[in-house]
């Protein structure tokens, strides 16, 4: 079997690359020549770009399922929407699209709305199409690593309803059951962790990982948003990231017991814990 990963130098993509190894023959596509030749043994490299039309005519030939990935941008439905139309005209059977839990109900989040005509248009296409709807990485904590160790500070603005963040490892291994086999095809799966955490929850946990006090940098939208303009984050991004964790801390975006008990049947085990993620973190920072 031969998948084709968009966005497999990137965090989902490059744990989905790796837990296909062995599975089936993989390619990534990369717009960097440089990171072409950087993939891990026997992952093969394509250069192009998904706002390219060449790349949209010719990449997806040959692949029998493709992992598709968008990243936050202005053009990300832009850019889903060619490459489904790419993958279509290619023949490529099966499709499983990365797209954010709630979608539809947040759709005035620019990039939560950028999905759902992604998401139409395969519902559309007769491919085998599988969408999977993950909530806030665990794995988002590594920007915070340096706020966390030389501050005791916790960034994130996640606010007290409770989000129900999920392992990118969780994630990478629905997409190879859903990359590799019939089971999930014309599904949509919330991909979410067991815990609804909160801002001030999860500088507890770093706090009692790291061993040392950890103060959630608490919910003011106004300073976090300067700070991310003066870090040199586009505004237009900033202002969508802003959106969201205001929603974030109004509705919150939690998973249901439906959702948590849907996810462990598919995945054969329960998703992982918060907690466990940042001890592994904790143990690897002070180690390395
Ligand atoms: N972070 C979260 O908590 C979260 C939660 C739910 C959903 N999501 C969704 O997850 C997606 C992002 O996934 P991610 O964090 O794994 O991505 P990522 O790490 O930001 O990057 C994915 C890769 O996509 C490639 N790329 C960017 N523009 C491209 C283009 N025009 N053509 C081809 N490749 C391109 C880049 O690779 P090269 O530089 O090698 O080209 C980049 O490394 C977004 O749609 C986001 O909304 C994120």
């Amino acid at each position: 079997m031969r998948v084709l990963v968009t966005g497999g130098t990137g965090t989902v993509g490059s744990t989905v690359v790796k837990a296909l190894q062995g599975k089936a023959e993989v390619s990534v596509l990369t717009r960097d020549p440089e990171k072409a030749k950087r993939l891990p043994q026997g992952v093969k490299g394509v250069v192009g770009n998904l706002l390219d039309i060449g790349t949209i005519r010719s990449v997806f030939k040959g692949y029998d399922s493709v992992f598709l990935v968008t990243v936050v941008s202005p053009t990300e439905a832009t850019e889903g929407l060619l490459a489904l139309n790419g993958i279509r005209d290619a023949g490529v059977k099966r499709v499983v699209y990365l797209s954010v839990q709630d979608a539809e109900r947040a759709v005035h989040l620019p990039h939560f709305g950028s999905k759902v005509p992604v998401e139409m248009a395969i519902q559309a296409s007769g491919l085998a199409g599988v969408i999977l709807r993950p909530n806030n990485f665990y794995q988002n904590d590594v920007w915070y690593q340096q706020a966390l160790l030389n501050y005791g500070v916790y960034p994130q603005p996640l606010g007290s309803a409770g989000v129900s963040r999920v392992d990118v490892r969780d994630i990478a291994d629905a997409a190879v059951i859903a990359l590799t086999t019939s089971k999930l095809d014309g599904q949509t799966l919330n991909l979410v962790g067991p815990d609804a955490l909160t801002g001030l929850g999860t500088a507890e946990i770093w706090s009692k990982a790291l061993g040392k006090p950890v103060k959630y940098a608490g919910d003011d939208m106004d300073s976090w948003e300067k700070q991310n303009l003066a870090y040199g984050i586009p505004p237009v991004l900033a202002y969508d990231f802003r959106l969201m964790y205001e929603w974030f801390q109004t509705k919150g975006l939690k998973a249901s017991k439906e959702d948590l008990a849907e996810l462990t049947n598919v995945l054969g085990h329960a998703p992982r814990k918060y907690a466990d993620y940042v001890n592994e973190m904790a143990k690897a920072w002070k180690t390395g």
